[in-house]
């Protein structure tokens, strides 16, 4: 009688520690709403913003050897239209037949426009302008159409990459982000990708490491993270999980640059 009272008076004990410390750890979304508040009390100013505002600069100087600017650039609603261009990309490009993202449109005018040769042109710019011009969507619904046959079969291709399994152990995008989407490892939530529409906060200061991702980045990051090579930077493979991925996200509201763990 007696030693099954001292248990249960352990038990009690045991439990409301563990209520304590569950109560302590926050949520990774308490976490990321946290340091969220914490940069902006403490700078006034969220990291993305201070990329887009850069990549303003770039975007509206005259540079490279042809001396212009971006400003004449056509993101798929006309030249020198950004404003909602980044909710309907990727898409289908005539001028250069082929399905492209945000980055590899900046990539293309930066060739086509200013002249600068592909191999000389900074990752790091192409980071900046892409928060830019996809800020210039905020608020708009994505709308990835898969009008062309081009983008039909593009995003054919994501689909199948999304379900591959590679590498030593195995992994699929799916295996991560569907199966196991919602589940914590960790610190961080996998996400569900599709069913979260992810698509529309990218690209994303990230405060786990200080950088600003384009969903090039995330791609390329998360093949990594599994060990398997991932695909060159405006590659087709990253293009197509790109266009698969913000399908998926239809109708979400563009909130770029987001903030992410
Ligand atoms: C081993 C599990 C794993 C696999 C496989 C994996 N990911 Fe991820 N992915 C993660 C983790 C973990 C994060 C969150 C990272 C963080 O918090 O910094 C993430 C984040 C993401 C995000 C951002 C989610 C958000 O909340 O905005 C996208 C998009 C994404 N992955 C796409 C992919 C794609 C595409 C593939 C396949 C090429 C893939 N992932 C494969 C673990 C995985």
């Amino acid at each position: 009688m007696r030693s099954s009272r001292v248990w249960l008076v352990i038990a009690a004990l045991v439990g409301a520690t563990l209520l304590a410390l569950a109560q302590q750890a926050p949520s990774p979304e308490e976490e990321v709403a946290r340091q969220k508040k914490l940069i902006l009390e403490q700078s006034g100013i969220l990291p993305g913003e201070l990329y887009a505002a850069q990549g303003e600069d770039l975007f509206k100087k005259k540079r490279g050897p042809n001396n212009v600017s971006l400003e004449g650039c056509d993101f798929g609603l006309g030249a020198g239209k950004t404003e909602g261009a980044y909710a309907e990309l990727p898409r289908y490009f005539a001028d250069t037949n082929r399905v492209e993202d945000l980055d590899t449109r900046i990539v293309t005018c930066m060739v086509s426009l200013q002249g600068f040769k592909a191999a000389d042109i900074k990752r790091s710019d192409v980071v900046a302008i892409a928060a830019y011009v996809a800020s210039k969507s905020n608020g708009r619904p994505v709308k990835v159409r898969l009008d062309d046959v081009k983008e039909v079969a593009v995003y054919a291709m994501g689909k199948q990459l999304w379900y591959t399994r590679a590498g030593a152990q195995d992994f699929s995008c799916a295996v991560c982000h569907e199966t196991n989407g919602g589940k914590r490892i960790r610190l961080q939530r996998l996400a569900l990708v599709q069913a979260d529409k992810v698509a529309s906060h990218w690209p994303a200061y990230r405060f786990s490491n200080d950088q600003l991702w384009t969903m090039e980045d995330r791609i390329r990051g998360c093949y990594k993270q599994t060990r398997v090579t991932e695909p060159n930077y405006y590659s087709d493979a990253i293009i197509a999980l790109s266009l698969y991925m913000s399908v998926a996200a239809n109708g979400a509201d563009v909130d770029a640059p987001g903030f992410v763990r």
